[in-house]
């Protein structure tokens, strides 16, 4: 993976945080940076949905280092964005279900914990953060594709939150000097995703389920499609806003995502046919808080920070499947 740069230049002299670096996004980004030779890279991560696994490779090495800390605790964001010239913040509880159940601890991470972070970027002179959105924001939009600027209501304290980030980093930049740019995800999948729990995405739980030739649950009818997208991609999207110098794209949102859609049946059929399993899947309830389409218009994201998406859906589906089989964990 990351076989090209996204970025011109040297990142030797340039120190990068990543918050949530120990989780599926996160450590992604760190592996392109270290590929890349950054000059410094620091993950702040509390392991409540990342693993230290995910980073074990990097842990000892003189260019990286790991603060196990909650973002939830200001001091501790202060003390991980000292010498930091550029933010990752991944950091964030996911699931539109864990939001229902619990909207506390979401508002808490995903809000609180967000602004601890901008706070501490703002007091130690970070240049820039890019920050993970999501779709959620789109709520009971059903126009497709989805736009930047035309956004629904909510339908989940998750969306509540992420659309509130987007709130935050439009008045941090107009109040203070700091650069902001928001990353609204479409459906991200890819090596290093958790496939176990009661809150795990679509694509690692039908991996795991047919590597070990057992049958995956779908919601509802499985004819509900969304945008896939490979993870090299959204990689691919915070190194460019990272590092774009038009003006003009700072202070946005932007759709990251494949711009293709793909029903649930649909990406279910081309996993069975590349893991050559022979389950079947068990159609079950849909959740409550789900949108039944998804599919982006990713041509602000094109024009302001040069974004185009290079690995399309079954090539990222083979590598994230061989990842899976290299890794299974019983
Ligand atoms: N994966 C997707 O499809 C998707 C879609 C839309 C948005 N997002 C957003 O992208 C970001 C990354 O998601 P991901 O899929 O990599 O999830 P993930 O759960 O794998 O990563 C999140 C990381 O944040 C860490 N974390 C959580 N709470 C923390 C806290 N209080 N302090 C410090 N660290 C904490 C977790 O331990 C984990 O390592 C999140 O903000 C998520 O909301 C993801």
């Amino acid at each position: 993976m990351y076989s090209s740069a996204f970025h011109s230049g040297s990142i030797a002299d340039k120190s990068f945080l990543i918050t949530g670096g120990a989780g599926f996004i996160g450590s992604n980004i760190a592996e392109y940076l270290l590929k890349y030779g950054a000059g410094r890279i620091v993950v702040l991560d509390n392991l409540s949905t990342g693993f230290e696994e995910n980073i074990k490779p990097w842990l000892g090495q003189a260019d990286f280092s790991f603060i196990k800390g909650d973002i939830c605790d200001l001091r501790t964001c202060l003390n991980s964005c000292e010498r930091i010239d550029y933010v990752f913040h991944q950091a964030a509880l996911g699931s539109v279900p864990r939001s229902i159940k619990d909207p506390l601890a979401t508002n808490r991470v995903n809000v609180e914990g967000f602004l601890n972070v901008l706070i501490a970027s703002r007091d130690k002179g970070v240049k820039r953060v890019v920050y993970a959105s999501s779709s959620s924001v789109y709520g009971d939009n059903a126009d497709l594709p989805k736009a930047e600027d035309t956004i629904g209501n909510a339908l989940s304290p998750y969306a509540v939150s992420k659309r509130t980030n987007e709130l935050y980093a439009n008045v941090f930049s107009k109040n203070y000097s700091i650069e902001l740019i928001g990353l609204r995800y479409f459906n991200i999948f890819g090596p290093r995703q958790n496939p176990k729990g009661e809150y795990a995405a679509a694509i690692p739980l039908f991996m795991d389920a047919l590597l070990k030739n057992k049958s995956p649950f779908i919601n509802g009818d499985g004819q509900q499609s969304r945008d896939f997208t490979f993870v090299e991609n959204a990689v691919q999207a915070n190194i460019k806003s990272m590092f774009c110098s038009d003006p003009k794209a700072l202070a946005q949102v932007y759709n990251i995502a494949l711009g293709e859609k793909t029903s649930v049946n649909e990406l279910f059929s081309i996993l069975k046919n590349c893991s050559g399993s022979t389950s079947e899947a068990t159609y079950r309830e849909s959740r409550i808080g789900d949108v039944r389409d998804s599919l982006a218009d990713i041509s602000k994201a094109r024009r302001l920070i040069g974004y185009e998406p290079q690995v399309k859906i079954k090539e990222g589906l083979d590598i994230t499947l061989n990842w899976f089989r290299n890794h299974f964990r019983p």
